[in-house]
């Protein structure tokens, strides 16, 4: 193993897009940033320095901190931002992980610009447990606004309604030729490791290519039993390796790939768009082909609202388990929790005029609870014994009110507001299941957890059945994941170990319902051993 440095100028750059030019926030003049590699057991050290005006915090999506908490990013949880002209030195080391994770700003929506892929490849005397790929490409999906998206979500927030879309999705920052133009090349009977990345703000995705079959071998960088399918499902903060095979051709062709969203939210409020690229076959040498991108065939995707191929899809996931790859799922609970996981609202100020449902404001919550992000990081709060005044310990460990979650929402759907955090005595063994409410609207919700995985142990469509449901769940080869969808009108349950200790945020990733509150942090504690232990910050951790 050894040490990788980069160093990260973060920097307003122009860029243009929709022919249109704005200067946005960047990594080294690049959008999307540069790709990080480094091996499993290598230690990466990033110096962040921030040459904007906003306040910055890079994140590490995926990578699990083990007792490197200070470098997990999200912004007045585990750190203060980073001011104007400062620098802090993120430093981790990626254990036990292989795969395609990525970073991006965690602080308001600066993530819209500032992304990148992190390509962690198996220890040298290793190898993946599939053939070798003949080349690796990154696939990143995003979301173009033509105005500045921190105008975006500082409107959405004022008014109470939901955002103005995006103009456009795109992959790897292009629009693509239904726009313009981008196009990666391959060469025929080869196979392809495709490392798709979701970075999207608000848009859960379905993707296909023309004629093309995927074998998924990966979900958040954790190998999975592979399996074949010709369209993906990939929610925001999720990543997966998908082997193609290209096709044994004798001359240059073209074929488009596509991606689209997937929503259930009320009609009309979500974004029908579709987002494409090319993928062209360049065969030895021969001259490149002018097939015009105009009159290829779109894949044709799911419905905009196809939640059975959603639920069909992730219950295809399957984690390797063998000796290899074991799992380590716990076997037993020492702690359970129930959160329902939905959006609410919250009244209108006096003398101003909302925008969200029934003239109040959009608002999202777990249990009820719509966290407030504290002025001060939780993180440094709870180290130097100074809370008071920052959290309290009492998150609801089960919903306060029981309602009929997927039928009618009860008559009161106004969230509460706290800056409440759960406390886990290390090493605590967790089972949470997650519940779907239908409060203004069933939705899926990608709920990413910082700091671990999730073994996925089952979940299913409509209220949760504690007496029954529990007796179906996979504890042999559940797929392990740190993004996990709440499906829309049902529920998820999941398993994880408390052995990191930190204070780990838990969010939905989809940003806007982050924004309205759909957040929550867990506090583990320290165990009784050194190396059970998180150590003392950085001496340059950004001060609030
Ligand atoms: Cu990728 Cu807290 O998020």
């Amino acid at each position: 193993s050894i040490t990788r440095h980069y160093k990260f100028d973060i920097r307003m750059e122009n860029v243009t897009r929709l022919c249109q030019t704005k200067s946005v926030i960047t990594v080294n003049g690049k959008f999307p940033g540069p790709r990080i590699i480094a091996r499993e057991g290598d230690r990466l050290v990033i110096k962040v320095v921030n040459h904007v005006p906003n306040n910055i915090s890079i994140h590490w999506h995926g990578i699990r901190q083990l007792r490197s908490g200070w470098a997990d990013g999200p912004a007045y949880i585990t750190q203060c931002p980073i001011q104007t002209g400062q620098s802090y030195v993120y430093n981790f080391t990626v254990i036990g992980q292989t795969g395609t994770l990525w970073y991006h700003a965690h602080v308001s929506w600066i993530r819209a610009t500032l992304y990148g892929p992190i390509v962690i490849l198996p220890r040298s005397n290793t190898s993946y447990p599939f053939l070798k790929p003949y080349k690796e490409v990154p696939i990143i999906f995003g979301e173009w606004w033509k105005a500045n998206t921190e105008a975006v979500i500082n409107q959405a927030l004022q008014t109470g309604a939901g955002p103005n879309n995006s103009d456009a999705y795109t992959i790897n920052g292009l629009p693509g030729p239904l726009y313009n133009c981008s196009s990666p090349k391959v060469k025929p009977g080869k196979t392809y490791l495709l490392r798709l990345i979701n970075a999207a703000l608000n848009d859960e995705l379905f993707f296909k290519i023309t004629n093309h079959t995927f074998t998924v071998v990966d979900a958040d960088a954790n190998y999975v039993k592979p399996f074949e399918t010709d369209t993906i499902f990939i929610a925001p903060g999720q990543t997966s390796n998908v082997l193609l095979k290209t096709k044994t051709l004798t001359s240059n062709t073209k074929f488009l790939m596509a991606a689209r969203p997937y929503s259930t939210a009320a009609s009309g409020t979500f974004d029908n768009t579709t987002v494409a690229g090319v993928l062209e076959y360049n065969s030895n040498n021969m001259p490149l082909s002018t097939t015009a991108i105009k009159g290829l065939a779109l894949p044709s995707l799911p419905a905009i609202n196809a939640t059975s191929y959603v639920a069909n899809w992730t219950g295809k996931f399957r984690s390797l388990a063998n000796s290899q790859f074991p799992v380590n799922v716990p076997q037993t609970v020492d702690k359970n929790f129930f959160f329902t996981v939905g959006l609410g609202n919250d009244p209108c100020p006096k003398n101003q005029t909302c925008q969200g449902p029934n003239g109040t404001k959009f608002a999202a919550s777990v249990n009820n609870v719509s966290f407030t992000l504290p002025t001060t990081a939780l993180l440094q709060a709870r180290f130097f014994g100074r809370p008071n005044g920052v959290f309290s310990t009492n998150f609801p460990a089960f919903p306060l009110n029981r309602f009929n979650y997927t039928g009618t929402p009860p008559n009161n759907t106004m969230v509460s507001h706290g800056t409440k955090v759960v406390v886990l005595p290390y090493n605590t063994t967790v089972q949470l299941v997650m519940q779907g409410t239908s409060i203004l609207g069933a939705e899926n919700h990608p709920l990413h957890l910082h700091g671990f995985n999730l073994y996925v142990v089952g979940q299913g469509t409509g209220n949760f059945n504690s007496s029954s449901d529990p007796a179906n769940f996979n504890l042999v080869d559940p797929v392990e994941r740190n993004t996990v969808g709440v499906p829309s009108g049902g529920w998820v349950a999941v398993r994880f170990r408390a052995d990191n200790p930190g204070v780990w945020f838990m969010h939905c990733h989809i940003e806007i319902h982050l924004s309205w509150g759909l957040r929550l942090a867990w506090s583990v504690m320290d165990g009784k051993f050194p190396n059970q232990k998180l150590p003392p910050p950085p001496s340059d951790l950004p001060k609030c």
